[in-house]
């Protein structure tokens, strides 16, 4: 008895069961694409991550790699950001100068042929939201821009364009300030968009709007609502809808004492602040566009080392995006970059890679390039949404306490069963650090209303602790990708009496219909569940990793 009791201890919640409806619910999403989960990558810095057509960078094409022939499609691109409003292009130019403040500030921008040609690195199905310059003020800058990446990216990827970046927080030197709002904005929007769709005579309508900054609460400038509402779709230019978030920041002390890992893992609060977006996506909805978050990430200013470059970051990104894709968020694209100085005269980090990066791709001093703790949240979403273009995703709430501790996701994939949910994800996000106290509390979840007294098979997102900053010990499915490939034996986990353990600080993906999906190159291994392996070994320390990256800056 006493032996029973001790085991069962950590597993608070033992056998708990979830209301998981057995036929498709009300509140199920829309079908979701297998490149829902895409990256922006800011502006300037596209060729340091995927190089040129004479020295490729091959990490960054075989970490997207592990995602696309899991998902089925690659992942979307959008080259944008902050520098994007002070680019030029110029044909004369190779591939790309970038003009710097002492300080490390990038204030120009000039691009040519060479950059557009790092596009056609990537799997030619990739989609790209290709970002023009509109803080410059001058449509001549603008449509420059657009002819050369629309003579260069076949129409097929060039899914659209995108007219600057966050222009809700444009400064008087970009705009008379005392006149630029959602009136103003969506006027000459609509002027630009129109003028350069005629130019290259282009009829349907192909640009991404708005991407502003702020939350969308009471005092925003310029929000969707604002738009749709002063009439921008009428333009005929309207492809899609886009918002940034980005719920922390290190821009100033008082927000960078907020941006901790217990406050970001945190599934209330992540589930929370994407409510805020929801009259935003119906804006969208009610003029017949999608709705994206064509930028975000956790913490702005380029991320806080010690939070999101540790696994922590892996199950936020899980948890944000597959609530995202819940409400009907169409694509969101994580932002990878480095930290620009000119964000914010107060803000914590010094020049160098953004720590909220799900993979570094070149070496600089004496940083290793390599996958990130966070790149494995990619390939469990990629795996979860699957690859039919049938997929729909709705949130479950488990009862009690652990409603607020436990992202849960079930996911209808017609191509699976149309009735019953294929896949279930199960986010524990209570907290365990690499130094807490053993044994690591664990929830168990009774899978038998779903699947009768079966056993089902899982994959599993996990490390020694939440605070982990070592790729090389984060593993999905048994498997660490610090280096692009998979290392280690695939680990497809079978839980006996349909009884899934999460161990705080991991997450699983169960398939309840039809077998384990994903590259297919693994070789099942038998498990109870409950115990992932942390994965300790690899050839590169954590501490290693963590240190200066100067020296790369000048790319
Ligand atoms: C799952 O575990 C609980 C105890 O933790 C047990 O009561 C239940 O019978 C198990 N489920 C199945 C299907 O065996
Ligand atoms: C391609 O990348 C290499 C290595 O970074 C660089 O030396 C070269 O100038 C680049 N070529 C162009 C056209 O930008
Ligand atoms: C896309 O790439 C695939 C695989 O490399 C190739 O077979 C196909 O011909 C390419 N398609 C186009 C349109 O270039
Ligand atoms: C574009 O604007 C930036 C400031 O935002 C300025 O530094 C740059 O000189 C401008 N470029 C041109 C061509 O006007
Ligand atoms: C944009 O505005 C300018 C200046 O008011 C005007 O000359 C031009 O015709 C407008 N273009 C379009 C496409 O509406
Ligand atoms: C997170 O949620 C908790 C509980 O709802 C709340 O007390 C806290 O203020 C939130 N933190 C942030 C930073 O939003
Ligand atoms: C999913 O949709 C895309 C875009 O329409 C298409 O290219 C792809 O073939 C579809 N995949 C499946 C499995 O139907
Ligand atoms: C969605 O519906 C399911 C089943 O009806 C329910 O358990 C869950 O709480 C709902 N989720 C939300 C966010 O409304
Ligand atoms: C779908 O799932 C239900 C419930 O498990 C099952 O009865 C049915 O046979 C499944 N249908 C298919 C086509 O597998
Ligand atoms: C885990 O580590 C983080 C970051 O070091 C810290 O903020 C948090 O308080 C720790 N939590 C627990 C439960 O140890
Ligand atoms: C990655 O590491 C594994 C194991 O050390 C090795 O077999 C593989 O060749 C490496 N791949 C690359 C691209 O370096
Ligand atoms: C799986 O095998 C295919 C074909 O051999 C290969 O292209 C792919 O990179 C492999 N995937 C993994 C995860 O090793």
């Amino acid at each position: 008895m006493l032996c029973l009791l001790l085991l069962a201890a950590p597993a608070l919640g033992a056998g708990t069961t979830l209301p998981i409806p057995t036929s498709p619910p009300p509140n199920l999403s829309a079908y979701v694409s297998p490149s829902f989960a895409s990256f922006s990558i800011e502006f300037a810095f596209f060729p340091t991550f995927f190089g040129n057509t004479s020295a490729p960078n091959q990490l960054s094409l075989d970490l997207v790699q592990r995602i696309t022939e899991r998902a089925g499609a690659p992942p979307s691109f959008r080259p944008g950001g902050i520098t994007v409003d002070s680019s030029i292009y110029d044909s004369s130019v190779a591939g790309l100068d970038l003009d710097e403040s002492s300080t490390g500030g990038i204030y120009r921008t000039t691009y040519g042929p060479g950059y557009l040609e790092s596009l056609a690195l990537l799997d030619n199905r990739t989609q790209f939201v290709f970002d023009l310059n509109f803080g410059n003020n001058s449509l001549d800058i603008a449509l420059a821009e657009a002819q050369a990446a629309f003579q260069t990216v076949p129409s097929g990827q060039l899914w659209a364009f995108e007219l600057g970046n966050e222009p809700d927080q444009y400064n008087s030197e970009q705009r008379d300030t005392s006149t630029w709002d959602a009136a103003t904005y969506t006027s000459e929007w609509v002027n630009w968009t129109s003028s350069i769709q005629s130019s290259l005579g282009i009829d349907a309508p192909r640009f991404v709007a708005l991407g502003a900054a702020e939350d969308p609460t009471s005092t925003a400038l310029i929000t969707t609502v604002d738009v749709v509402a002063d009439g921008i779709a009428q333009g005929g230019t309207v492809k899609a809808f886009s918002q940034h978030m980005y719920q922390y920041s290190t821009c100033d002390p008082v927000r960078n004492a907020l941006a901790t890992l217990p406050n970001l893992i945190n599934h209330a609060n992540i589930t929370a602040y994407v409510d805020e977006w929801k009259p935003q996506i119906a804006a969208a909805q009610s003029v017949g566009v999608p709705f994206i978050v064509g930028e975000f990430n956790s913490v702005s200013c380029s991320g806080k080392t010690g939070v999101t470059d540790t696994f922590g970051q892996a199950l936020w990104i899980a948890d944000t995006m597959l609530y995202g894709a819940s409400v009907n968020i169409s694509k969101m694209f994580l932002h990878q970059g480095a930290v620009l100085v000119f964000q914010s005269n107060l803000q914590a980090n010094t020049p160098g890679f953004s720590h909220y990066d799900t993979w570094f791709p070149v070496t600089s001093g004496t940083t290793s390039p390599g996958a990130s703790p966070s790149f494995v949240a990619y390939l469990l979403l990629a795996e979860a949404i699957g690859a039919s273009n049938k997929t729909r995703i709705a949130p479950v709430t488990a009862p009690g306490d652990l409603g607020s501790t436990l992202g849960a996701y079930a996911i209808w994939d017609d191509a699976v069963n149309a009735t019953a949910p294929s896949r279930l994800v199960l986010l524990n996000m209570d907290i365990f650090n690499i130094t807490s106290p053993s044994p690591r509390p664990a929830v168990t979840i009774d899978l038998s209303p779903l699947v009768g007294q079966g056993s089902v098979t899982l994959k599993r997102m996990t490390a020694p602790g939440l605070d982990e900053n070592d790729p090389t010990a984060v593993t999905w499915s048994g498997q660490q990708f610090y280096n692009g490939t998979a290392v280690g034996q695939e680990s497809v986990e079978t839980a006996a009496a349909a009884n899934v353990t999460v161990q705080a600080s991991e997450g699983v993906l169960v398939f309840l219909q039809g077998a384990a999906s994903g590259a297919g190159n693994g070789t099942s291994t038998g498990s109870t569940g409950g115990s992932g392996s942390g994965g300790s070994g690899g050839q590169t320390s954590g501490a290693s990793r963590r240190a200066s990256i100067f020296g790369w800056w000048r790319v």
